[in-house]
């Protein structure tokens, strides 16, 4: 996600300075490049010599220290950044940048960048709830920072209440978002994904073994391109994306109501959930029992055809859908496309190594309805993006 992008990481004195050592780690993972900035109180809390060996940098902290280097660090530390990120960001930090004072090397960065500004304040609750605090958070959210509010819980002061850095991966998504181009800017859109739960009973259902991860990519790289996203997601074990709507539906019936819903104000609509097509006719209230039996009959009725309808209720819209098979895979996926009247079809086979259910990769044959054929193969983010250039094509085409 954050391959080639350098993330200048400015870590302020809180209690939280400690996970920004994690956050360097997970966006060094994603590929980004990291140059720590440390005020003179974040180093009481951890050593900058941590950061210099998890980022792999020489930590900026001291704006008269003697360098090696000739160039003025606080400029060409502001000019190397794709993003700025303040994690944690104290009310101090948060005052400074939003009131234009830069009196160390922190603020100084802050004020000299142009790149995008993520900021992800943690302090104590009264703290945070100050009219001063709130009134500088929104200055720097008009200004187009993207401000990662804190989470809510037990405080490392004893107090419980909003004020608790956020999860690491979630600031990472935001910074990854903050990286990328906005050419989706002003698109609405609606992903489905993962696995539906068909019940049979109190403790059994019928599912199959959709993840999630493509559904959660393509919501992922689209609202990282700056579009508004609503994902409609059976049960994951993933983490929702930054900045997404994400509404839970455990059953194809509830899936189809969510998505019926969301579809009114999307633009896009991609269907990249693994839909059950029959569900048992009952669910038993109680938990059904052997009773001495050797083999029971469940019968099942079909569901409703999601993408189908959709396409149906909203002719005008950009209609997108998978397609999963163990063979013919072109062949199904040219009828689908047809069948189900949509737009694109994004062809995937389970009999592909590095591609389908619950791999980090896929590799997918994305066919329109104009008879282009483009494949894409890579992460299932790299791939998602791949799919999101066709349909924004498509889209300015239509
Ligand atoms: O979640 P992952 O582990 O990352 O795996 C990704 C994936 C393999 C699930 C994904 O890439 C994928 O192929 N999703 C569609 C799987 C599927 O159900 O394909 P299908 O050929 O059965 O359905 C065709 C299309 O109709 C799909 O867009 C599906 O969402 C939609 N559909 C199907 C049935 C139904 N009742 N309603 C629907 O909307």
């Amino acid at each position: 996600m954050l391959e080639g992008k350098t993330i200048v990481l400015g870590v302020s004195g809180g209690i939280a300075a400690y996970r920004a050592l994690e956050l360097t780690s997970v966006l060094k993972k994603r590929g980004a490049a990291v140059k720590v900035i440390m005020t003179k109180s974040a180093a009481e809390f951890v050593s900058p010599l941590s950061f210099r060996t998890l980022s792999q940098n020489p930590v900026a902290l001291d704006m008269f220290a003697e360098t090696d280097c000739w160039e003025v660090e606080h400029i060409s530390l502001a000019k190397a950044a794709d993003v700025f990120a303040v994690v944690p960001a104290t009310a101090n930090i948060i005052g400074k940048i939003a009131n234009g004072i830069a009196d160390d090397m922190l603020s100084t960065v802050a004020m000299a960048t142009r790149a995008p500004m993520v900021i992800a304040p943690a302090m104590n609750t009264g703290m945070f709830e100050n009219e001063a605090v709130q009134k500088n958070i929104e200055t720097l959210r008009s200004r187009g920072a993207e401000i990662v509010m804190p989470a809510s819980g037990r405080l490392a002061c004893g107090d419980v209440g909003r004020g608790r850095l956020e999860d690491v991966d979630v600031i990472a998504d935001a910074i990854a978002g903050a990286s990328c181009k906005k050419d989706m800017k002003g698109i609405r859109m609606l992903v489905t994904a993962g696995a539906t739960r068909e019940a049979i009973d109190p403790v059994r259902y019928i599912t199959n073994h959709s993840s999630g991860k493509m559904g959660y990519a393509l919501a992922a790289a689209a609202r990282h391109r700056g579009a508004e996203v609503t994902l409609v997601s059976g049960i994951t074990n993933l983490t929702p994306p930054y900045g997404v709507e994400t509404i839970t539906a455990v059953s194809a019936l509830d899936m189809y109501d969510a998505s019926m819903k969301s579809a009114e104000n999307a633009d896009i609509i991609i269907s990249a959930a693994a839909v059950a097509d029959f569900r048992p006719i009952e669910t038993a209230e109680n938990k059904i029992k052997k009773d001495g039996r050797t083999s029971i009959e469940i019968e099942l009725t079909e569901n409703p055809d999601i993408i189908s309808e959709i396409r149906k209720k909203y002719p005008n819209k950009f209609v997108a859908g998978f397609c999963m098979e163990t063979e013919n895979l072109i062949e199904n996926a040219k009828n689908k496309l047809e069948k189900k009247g949509l737009d694109l079809i994004a062809a995937n086979s389970l009999r592909e190594e590095g591609a389908g259910f619950g791999t980090d990769t896929n590799r997918v044959t994305v066919l329109t309805g104009g008879g282009d054929s483009v494949p894409a193969v890579g992460s299932k983010y790299e791939v998602a993006n791949a799919i999101l250039d066709v349909c924004t094509a498509n889209l300015k085409k239509q």
